[in-house]
């Protein structure tokens, strides 16, 4: 009798555990259940669908937790809305400013280039014969206005600039002295009209070949030649100097000019610094930061030598072979 009603108690015990079990099992499971919704909602959000929210909850902690999730994601999803309005505001006006940038530097190359054919026609006696001093002035105005068409182009590079990541179009196998000689034929009427001369020194017996985006390249010893050129005071020439170096090729350019004080260099690359010392003409301040900008996207780098009153040395150091932009 007694070990019946010991086995009939121990059945109870074991009753009572199973159904203790089922209960933990089921109110674990439902835990897991609401965590696996947590999961799923957090999943929403980080694909960007910020139209979900979380329910089923069932204690308190659970609603709470639960409230604070669902006004988390309506934040997130207001927030989420204003940076699309603004972007998309923000493409709007970058499309009208360009429209409008490229209309009007057009517009202002327009008359430039019909003045520059006009100036030519005139220096060519084409409407009749002119005197010393007639020549003079029409190839003074022919002179600035090669300046004010450098000037546009410059604006609108450096706008172009700003608006999309510098794009470097590099032309393999590039004959760099060939190049330079092209270059400076280009800049020698500029130079003529000043009364100047380009030297060009060539240290190099091979003629090498180099990586390098031919029109970026050009528009900075353009630049740096006529900076020379238009602050050689104390001279009638400027130097430019070709030197292979290793992997490296380096061009010099000199002038004989008033130099530029310690200070004062630190501050020439700045956008639109432009250091004006009474005697030599100065533009805009672009010159040196579009340079400086051009040569570090193509891996090389600018230096600056000056002995103030003296002579001003801008060193362009670039690689023979382009590897990849260091900027992007
Ligand atoms: N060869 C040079 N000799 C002396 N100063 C120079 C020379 N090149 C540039 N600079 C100084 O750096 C400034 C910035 O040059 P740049 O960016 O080309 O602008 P900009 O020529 O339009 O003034 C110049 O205004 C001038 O003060
Ligand atoms: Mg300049």
């Amino acid at each position: 009798m007694s070990v019946y009603l010991i086995f009939l108690f121990l059945c109870l015990i074991a009753l009572i555990l199973v159904c203790f079990g089922i209960i933990l099992f089921r109110k674990n499971q439902t835990h897991k259940n609401y965590l696996k919704k947590i999961i799923n909602v957090f999943y929403q959000i980080r694909y960007g669908n910020l139209n979900t929210t979380l329910t089923g909850a069932r204690t308190q902690l659970e609603q709470e937790l639960e409230n604070v999730i669902n006004s988390s994601i309506e934040s997130i999803s207001d927030r989420d809305n204003m940076i699309r309005e603004h972007i998309d505001r923000e493409r709007e006006m970058a499309v009208l400013k360009s429209d409008f940038i490229a209309a009007l530097t057009h517009d202002l190359k327009v008359p430039v280039i019909a003045h520059d054919k006009t100036f030519d026609l005139l220096l060519g006696n084409k409407f009749g014969e002119l005197t010393q001093e007639q020549n003079e002035a029409i190839q003074n105005l022919k002179t600035s206005n090669m300046d004010l068409k450098y000037l546009i182009e410059a604006l609108l590079e450096t706008y172009k600039l700003e608006q999309t990541r510098l794009s470097v179009d590099i032309a393999y196998g590039v004959q760099i002295p060939l190049f330079i000689k092209e270059i400076i034929s280009l800049i020698e009427p500029i130079a003529v009209a000043h009364n100047k001369k380009i030297n060009l020194t060539i240290s190099t017996s091979e003629d090498f070949t180099a990586d390098i985006d031919k029109f970026l390249i050009k528009r900075v010893l353009q630049n740096l030649i006529l900076n020379g050129l238009s602050h050689s005071v104390n001279s009638d020439f400027i130097e430019v100097a070709l030197k292979s170096k290793g992997e490296n090729f380096q061009i010099d350019i000199k002038d004989n000019g008033l130099g530029i004080e310690e200070e004062e260099i630190k501050k020439i690359f700045d956008k639109y610094y432009s250091g004006s010392n009474g005697l030599t003409r100065s533009g805009v301040g672009l010159g040196l930061y579009l340079s400086n900008k051009i040569v570090k996207a193509c891996g090389g780098k600018i230096k600056v030598k000056s002995n103030a009153g003296e002579n001003t040395v801008f060193s362009i150091i670039l690689p023979k072979y382009y590897k990849n932009n260091p900027q992007k």
